[in-house]
This record gives C-alpha cells, sequence and structure tokens, in this order.
C-alpha cells in the first residue's frame, strides 16, 4: 500500500473553473495533484495537503463566488514518520489520524465571506435528506449533492447527476457530462449575480 485516497480526478472542479473563465468571471483555481489540463484563463494554485488549500483559498479572498468541489480528505495522518516504518511484529501499526480544516465551512463563515458559498455534497446513501442537512451545517448558500457509490461512476468519470439543493428547495439537475454541468452552474451563478444587481 503506497497512499490511501479517493477516487476524485479533480474534473468537475476545473470544469466549473474553465466554464466560470470562459464566462468572463476572473477564477482563481486551487487545485490538489489531478491529471487534468488547466483551463484556459483561470490563475491555477497547486496545492498538495488541506491545510495548504485553505490557505491558497483565503489568500483568493476577497471574491465573490467560492465553489467548493474537492474531494478534501476528512482526515490526515497525525504525525508523518521521519523514517521508514519497519516491520515490527505480526500487527499492522495503528494510523493516527487527526482533523482536516474544513475549507467550505471556514469559507462560508469567514470574515470576507464571498456573496455565494457553494459546497458539493459527495453521498452514497440518502443523497437529498444528507444534502439538506450539510447545507445547514456548512453555512454555505447552495450544495450540488450527487451520488458517489461506486456503481454511479461519479468519482473519476466523466458524467455526473447533480441536485442543487438552496434555501428554497431542490432542483434536479439532467444526468449530464461534467463539462455540460459546470456550464449549467456557471448560467445559475449568473442569473443569480444578475437578479441581486437588479433588486
Ligand atoms: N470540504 C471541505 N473541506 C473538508 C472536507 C470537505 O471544504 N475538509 C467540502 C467539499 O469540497 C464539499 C463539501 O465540503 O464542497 C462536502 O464534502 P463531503 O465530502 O461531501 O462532506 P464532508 O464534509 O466530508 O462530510 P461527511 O463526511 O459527513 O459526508
Amino acid at each position: 500500500m503506497r497512499y490511501i485516497a479517493n477516487r476524485s480526478s479533480g474534473k468537475q472542479g476545473h470544469a466549473i473553473a474553465g466554464a466560470l473563465a470562459a464566462a468572463g468571471m476572473r477564477v482563481t483555481l486551487v487545485s490538489g495533484p489531478t491529471q487534468e489540463p488547466t483551463p484556459a484563463g483561470v490563475l491555477l494554485k497547486p496545492v498538495e495537503s488541506a491545510q495548504q488549500m485553505l490557505d491558497a483559498v483565503e489568500a483568493a479572498l476577497p471574491a465573490d463566488l467560492f465553489v467548493g468541489a474537492a474531494a478534501v480528505a476528512d482526515w490526515r495522518i497525525a504525525s508523518a514518520a521521519e523514517q521508514k516504518l519497519k516491520k515490527s511484529g505480526d500487527a499492522p501499526p495503528a494510523l493516527q489520524l487527526t482533523e482536516n480544516p474544513d475549507i467550505l465551512k471556514t469559507v462560508a463563515h469567514h470574515a470576507q465571506r464571498p456573496a455565494l458559498v457553494v459546497g458539493f455534497a459527495a453521498e452514497t446513501e440518502k443523497v437529498l435528506e444528507h444534502a439538506v442537512a450539510k447545507r445547514l451545517r456548512k453555512g454555505c448558500d447552495w450544495i450540488l449533492a450527487n451520488d458517489v457509490s461506486p456503481a454511479t461512476g461519479t468519482f473519476g468519470g466523466d458524467y455526473t447527476s447533480l441536485n442543487l439543493v438552496t434555501a428554497g428547495g431542490i432542483e434536479t439537475w439532467p444526468h449530464a457530462t461534467k463539462t455540460e454541468a459546470a456550464y449549467r452552474l456557471t448560467q445559475t451563478v449568473a442569473t443569480y449575480f444578475s437578479t441581486l444587481r437588479d433588486a
């Protein structure tokens, strides 16, 4: 075993950054390691840990919009070994974990909170119920909820089925490519800001 990870590819976050930039928005993309090419017109800030991601996101504030699409690990190793861990006895070593910062929650409660804070909810059961609770728990405005059970192929795949959860209710979006979903989100964001402007 070389590392423990999830199958998130970064495709959705990159597609969203690209779609927002294509619509004329100034976009900073804070991304963990990925195979995805950097979208045109986007300022890339590469990071390797949750703390680095939080630092880079805070450095990019103030902003009008925050979209948190990264599948951030909830936990990290409490103390990384300086030396190789040698086998001793038969029992596998116990991994001591400690909690990572919650970037979405931090941004949603930030002194420089963006006007619109959007998160994702990766769920494998009770998708909508969990997403509705997650929106309130994180303090964000919108949650894009999806089922990431292995059978759906969402994690790492090109397609997604999203549900937009807002204070006003739930809107189920059609099964689509992550690029199509990114353009739909961009359109929804643009409509939201033009409504705010006209209010
Ligand atoms: N997220 C984050 N920082 C973390 C963990 C998650 O910013 N340390 C963000 C994700 O980018 C996503 C949202 O929080 O926008 C929900 O992530 P998800 O993995 O679905 O939920 P968790 O916060 O991990 O909650 P739970 O484990 O209870 O499902």
